[in-house]
């Protein structure tokens, strides 16, 4: 199945992306940071106010990833400094595995070469292993470890990766 990336608009859908990022990110993380942080970390970075200042004011894009028009996941990428941040890769638990990240990987490179974007760089909790096998499979090297103090007591142990274009 063909995957495509939706650029997300509208307060309609930025309620619907803020929707599936808590279901994503309660489903996904409790086996790796607290429900709290969880909760602490949806309010701060993936909430209808927070989304909406993120694309308003500090050049983040936001798509769905679509497959026959349906979202299966999300992401989140910010221009800057030559490179392209990607910021949010998810996908619902449903629909891993099936290929449609390294689909989106090929749809980001192709917007990297479009921009002149030389490379793609973004963090990842150091505990998420899978996921950190799925970045090196594709590409991505680590180029850092990186300790965030997000507020609250709350701390995002992360490793930095990054992928030449
Ligand atoms: C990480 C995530 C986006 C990957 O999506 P996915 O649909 O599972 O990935 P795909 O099926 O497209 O697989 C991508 C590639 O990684 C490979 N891969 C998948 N799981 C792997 C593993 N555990 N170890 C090594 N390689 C793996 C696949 O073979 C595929 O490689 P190829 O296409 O080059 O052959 C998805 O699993 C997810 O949303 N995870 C939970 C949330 C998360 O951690 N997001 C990132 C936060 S930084």
């Amino acid at each position: 199945m063909q995957l495509s990336l939706m650029k997300i608009d509208t307060e309609k859908e930025i309620a619907s992306l803020a929707h599936l990022a808590s279901e994503i990110w309660h489903e996904y993380f409790i086996t790796i940071i607290s429900n709290e942080q969880i909760d602490y970390m949806i309010e701060k970075f993936q909430s209808v106010p927070a989304l909406t200042d993120q694309m308003t004011n500090q050049d983040y894009e936001y798509y769905f990833m679509t497959i026959q028009d349906n979202p299966v996941g999300y992401l989140g990428v910010k221009p800057e400094e030559g490179k392209l941040f990607l910021s949010k890769f998810y996908i619902q638990q449903e629909h891993r595995g099936k290929g449609y990240a390294s689909q989106a990987m090929e749809l980001l490179v192709d917007i990297c070469r479009n921009r002149n974007l030389a490379a793609i760089w973004l963090t990842v909790n150091r505990h998420n292993t899978s996921t950190i096998a799925v970045y090196e499979k594709k590409g991505f090297k680590t180029v850092r470890t990186q300790a965030a103090d997000i507020g609250n007591g709350f701390v995002m142990d992360d490793y930095v990766m990054e992928k030449e274009i």
